[in-house]
């Protein structure tokens, strides 16, 4: 295929700039990536790159916006894209009033389609080209989920959850169950175009020792796969686990036993850790997922960076949005959130490192650095445009940034959402384009 190329203000990562200081963001304010074959084949000055393309090569032309590698989002439930917004309930009972109803609904093949190909619009509507995602109990919504998603052509990331207690029995697989089936999954689909499969056993309180046995030994037995759970959210699911698993002395020795600790396990919200299950965390190398826009939500608490920072017991770290705990599909509004979730902390977030964490760090934090994350040759064309003029009040504020870009990026995840994002671009090919103006709903109902 003939070569395209993206000219615009590129922003991209080398390094994380919490480590290496502010010349890990390279940035080139009139800048072009060119990209053939789905791969990014040149990124530079557009004065030097502008004279290599061949003649009649297409120009999509962004200047005055910002041009980054795709959006990353490692933590979010697809089923649960009519459960956002849910009204007054904090984790437990959120998930017995709304969320286990809704996801019985799942079983239901023509449903899970249906809301997959909704679910992906939507992330590419919010310039997330890559998505580690949580389906249903049923094999079915993972299906429906990689085939939406291959015919996309996207990487992504996605395991049927695992749970065999605790639950609504429409909800409720077995242990054996629960392997065998993503174990067929993962010979269906992982490794498959650029999809990849993560055991999902639910989380402590959702599955017996039998299937967290069972899930350590998929991660084992594929060691190309990924793990992913939920950890220390909120005091009273903490309280069912220890209940649950007498013989624990925290949360996180319940997964450290069956062997769920590890360099390519994500565990979401790791909000109220004990310092010693820090350090397992770190010396497995395992991910936490800060998920702000949730934890605000369900109030379940703060999410700690600093102490992730230790020099002593640093714990990798990655950002979500865990929709539909989350509030939002953007990953801009989530690092705007947790700006937010920090201040409350007296910490702070700089804009570079956020969207450091948007992009390479959270490829980072997914072993995929090599492939997605940065504007360099050899990786994966998806591309995010972003516009930080994309309202009235942002093109208002970004006239006092006066060409700073921390300042414009910092706007960006301040005011920033779906509105501000331009273009995706997956593979090259733009797969979203912001319309002129949003349609009105046709009613908001009345007070019942
Ligand atoms: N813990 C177990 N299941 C869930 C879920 O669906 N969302 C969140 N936020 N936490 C969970
Ligand atoms: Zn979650």
């Amino acid at each position: 295929m003939s070569p395209r190329a993206i000219r615009g203000h590129l922003v991209d990562f080398a390094d994380d700039p919490h480590v290496a200081g502010a010349a890990a963001c390279r940035a080139v304010e009139d800048g072009i990536v060119v990209v053939q074959d789905g791969r990014i084949v040149a990124a530079g000055e557009a004065a030097e790159l502008l004279k290599t393309l061949p003649p009649g090569t297409g120009i999509d032309d962004w200047r005055g916006k910002l041009v980054l590698p795709g959006l990353i989002d490692t933590h979010i439930h697809y089923p649960q894209v009519r459960v956002i917004a849910s009204y007054g309930a904090q984790l437990l009972e959120w998930l017995e009033r709304y969320t286990f109803p809704e996801e019985t609904r799942f079983a239901d093949p023509a449903h899970a389609a249906g809301e997959a190909a909704f679910f992906l619009d939507e992330l590419l509507r919010n310039g997330t080209t890559t998505a580690v995602v949580y389906c249903t109990v049923h094999p079915g919504s993972a299906e429906a989920l990689f085939r939406e998603a291959q015919r996309r052509r996207l990487r992504l990331i996605a395991g049927k959850v695992m749970m065999d207690r605790n639950a609504p029995p429409g909800l409720l697989d077995t242990a054996e169950q629960g392997y065998a089936d993503s174990e067929a999954l993962i010979a269906r689909w992982h490794g498959v175009d650029r999809l990849g499969y993560v055991v999902t056993p639910r989380f402590a309180g959702s599955s017996s020792e039998a299937q967290l046995e069972a899930a350590g030994t998929l991660l084992r037995e594929h060691p190309g796969c990924w793990l992913q759970t939920h950890l220390s959210e909120s005091p009273g699911e903490i309280a069912a686990v220890l209940g649950s698993f007498p013989w624990a002395r925290s949360y996180t020795e319940v997964y450290d036993r069956f062997g769920i600790l590890s360099g390519r396990s994500l565990f979401g919200h790791c909000i109220h850790l004990a310092e010693d299950e820090r350090r397992r965390l770190s010396e497995t190398g395992s991910v936490a997922c800060f998920c702000p826009t949730s934890n605000l939500f369900l109030g379940s608490g703060l999410f700690d960076l600093a102490a992730t920072r230790r020099s002593d017991r640093p714990v990798r770290v990655s950002l979500a949005t865990d929709v539909g705990g989350g509030t939002s599909y953007s990953m801009l509004a989530t690092a705007g959130e947790g700006y937010k979730v920090l201040q409350l902390q007296g910490q702070s977030w700089p804009a570079l490192e956020a969207f450091y964490q948007l992009t390479l760090g959270n490829a980072r934090a997914l072993g995929l650095d090599g492939a997605i994350g940065r504007l360099a040759p050899g990786f994966e064309a998806d591309l995010v445009v972003l516009d930080p003029a994309a309202t009235p009040a942002m093109a208002h504020r970004l006239e006092r940034a006066e060409g700073d870009l921390v300042d414009t990026l910092f706007l960006l995840v301040t005011m920033g959402d779906d509105r501000a994002v331009a273009a995706t671009y997956v593979l090259g090919e733009p797969v979203h384009r912001r319309p002129p103006a949003a349609a009105r709903a046709p009613t908001c109902g009345k007070v019942s």
